[in-house]
């Protein structure tokens, strides 16, 4: 199979048995979604993290179905070999069975993902199941689940107790049996996710839950160093384009100030701006537009 063909669902749930890492990221758009993609990830998540990365509430609960119907479309246009991932807003599944199959009915007619992502242990496992036979693949999300953040008091590491382990690894098992895919395990000891990891037979997906996941996932503004305020002890920042960006954005302002920019060579000249002229301006590329 060529390195562009498309990533699948059967791909990623076999990887486990090859013993093969997957790698997850968040994009919200179509230029981010290219970018990730061009760099061969298995899978774009279009996160409702947006709710805070993108439209900066201080938690996801804001993010609606049609936030997440637009983006998930903006990223599939960018994404032409990743997985997209649709992340089911806060109340768009819990409702009822029903109120779900319509909700990730329309996050795969509407906004072209390949899947969805729930947040969610037993008590979503009818969810899963009536979703997975109608056709519409699962990614499970068990651990730091932060639609409840109100519930669990601040986005805070879960599973440091006994107690609360026993109910992670039980909810990750009946996630998996109930016909997800690949399971998101976020925030929590890595030798607890170590055990979820054996026990469970479809690949886990760690953020911020150690080495020991058959795969990892990030916030694509987190690990390319956008927020200098945001630096969790899980995260590795990659690049510092938060920092690169500004600095970029000064040396702008202070060129057009003091007129350095454009210089000539950006700047067309009447015999070209005619019928070239568009041409000429943007190299050839997003002429039609
Ligand atoms: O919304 C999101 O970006 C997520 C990841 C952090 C897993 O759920």
């Amino acid at each position: 199979m060529k390195n562009t063909d498309r990533i699948t669902v059967p791909r990623i749930r076999c990887r486990k048995k090859k013993g093969k890492k997957s790698v997850m990221i968040t994009a919200y758009d179509y230029t981010m979604a290219r970018l990730v993609d061009q760099a061969g990830v298995d899978m774009i998540l279009v996160g409702d993290s947006l709710g805070m990365v993108v439209q900066g509430h201080s938690n996801t609960l804001p993010v609606t179905l049609e936030h997440m119907i637009y983006h998930c479309a903006c990223v599939s246009r960018g994404a032409k070999r990743a997985l997209v991932i649709g992340d089911m807003p806060f109340m768009t599944y819990q409702a009822s069975v029903e109120q779900a199959l319509v909700s990730c009915g329309r996050v795969l007619k509407e906004g072209s993902a390949h899947a969805v992502k729930l947040e969610g242990g037993r008590e979503i496992t009818e969810t899963i199941s009536r979703l997975v036979s109608s056709g519409i693949p699962v990614v499970g999300h068990v651990g730091l689940t932060p639609q409840s953040v109100h519930s669990i008091g601040g986005f805070r590491v879960q599973g440091k107790k006994r107690v609360d382990q026993e109910r992670i690894i039980d909810d990750a098992i009946a996630v998996a049996e109930a016909g997800a895919f690949c399971i998101v395990l976020e925030s929590i000891p890595g030798d607890l996710a170590q055990r979820i990891t054996d026990e469970v037979a479809v690949p886990t997906i760690g953020i911020g839950a150690g080495v020991h996941c058959d795969g990892q996932v990030l916030v694509c503004y987190d690990m390319l160093g956008f927020y200098d305020d945001f630096r969790p002890k899980f995260l590795k920042v990659y690049e510092e384009f938060g920092k690169k960006g500004t600095e970029a954005v000064t040396t702008y302002i202070d060129e057009v100030h003091n007129g350095v920019f454009p210089a000539e060579e950006h700047t067309v000249k009447s015999k070209t701006a005619g019928r070239g002229g568009l041409r000429a301006l943007y190299g050839g590329a997003r002429t039609s537009g």
